[in-house]
């Protein structure tokens, strides 16, 4: 199983100094960032597009960018987003469109690719993708806004996940996104998974590097 990693999202940083926001989480010590991007669309809300993230790498940002596009057509920003500055790319199994053609593309345009399931969707529905994806991630709320309260139904579905990893000798991470705090952390992580998104719980957090350094020291 991978070392535990803390992904705070931008999503509830403060979004007329995005950049600051930012800073605070590399200052805290976190390696990663997770970007939200929303169409309004496949989810029923808007956020930022990939002018944000250029902005943010011209503003010096290095961090890792964790971009989960939540798009009803995310093929058709992949390369927007790539040359943006993202690391990885992580898109929905649900809409409909060539989810094996995407995934493989994000590769080609040199990111790590994911690929993300709303809590209605069932594990065995990304299954024959997992030989194909750097990164699985389970939406532990349903996607579109934060501050949602932590679904203890998807832990199962982690533990499926988190065992075909095992059974196959998958690298993937096992992400969880959506209501992730110091409390719900234990049960993600107990269920197999290694990549936390904290959105209000870090932001919130009265000392943000003891909030990461209690992630990063999951056993
Ligand atoms: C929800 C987003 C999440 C959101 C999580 O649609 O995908 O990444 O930022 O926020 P919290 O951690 O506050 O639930
Ligand atoms: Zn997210």
């Amino acid at each position: 199983m991978h070392a535990p990693l803390p992904a705070p999202s931008l999503l509830a940083g403060d979004h007329a100094n995005l950049a600051d926001s930012a800073c605070c989480v590399a200052a805290a010590g976190a390696p990663w960032l997770h970007l939200d991007i929303m169409d309004g669309h496949f989810v029923p809300n808007l956020t930022f597009g990939p002018e944000t993230l250029t902005a943010l790498r011209r503003a010096g940002l290095s961090l890792f960018f964790d971009t989960h596009l939540m798009l009803s057509e995310p093929h058709r920003y992949v390369e927007a987003f790539a040359k943006a500055g993202a690391n990885l790319i992580s898109i929905h199994i649900e809409p409909a469109y060539d989810h094996t053609a995407a995934l493989a593309r994000i590769r080609t345009l040199g990111c790590k690719n994911g690929i993300v399931l709303n809590p209605g969707t069932p594990a065995a529905a990304v299954k024959h993708l997992l030989p194909l994806v750097d990164l699985v991630l389970v939406m532990t709320v349903q996607p579109g806004f934060g501050g949602q309260s932590f679904r203890a139904d998807m832990l199962p579905k982690l533990a499926q996940l988190a065992a075909w990893r095992k059974e196959f000798n998958y690298g993937w991470r096992l992400e969880v996104d959506g209501g992730v705090d110091l409390r719900t952390v234990r049960d993600c992580r107990a269920a197999g998974a290694d990549t936390f998104v904290t959105g209000s719980s870090f932001f919130k957090a009265t000392d943000r590097a003891a909030f990461i350094a209690e992630i990063q020291g999951l056993a």
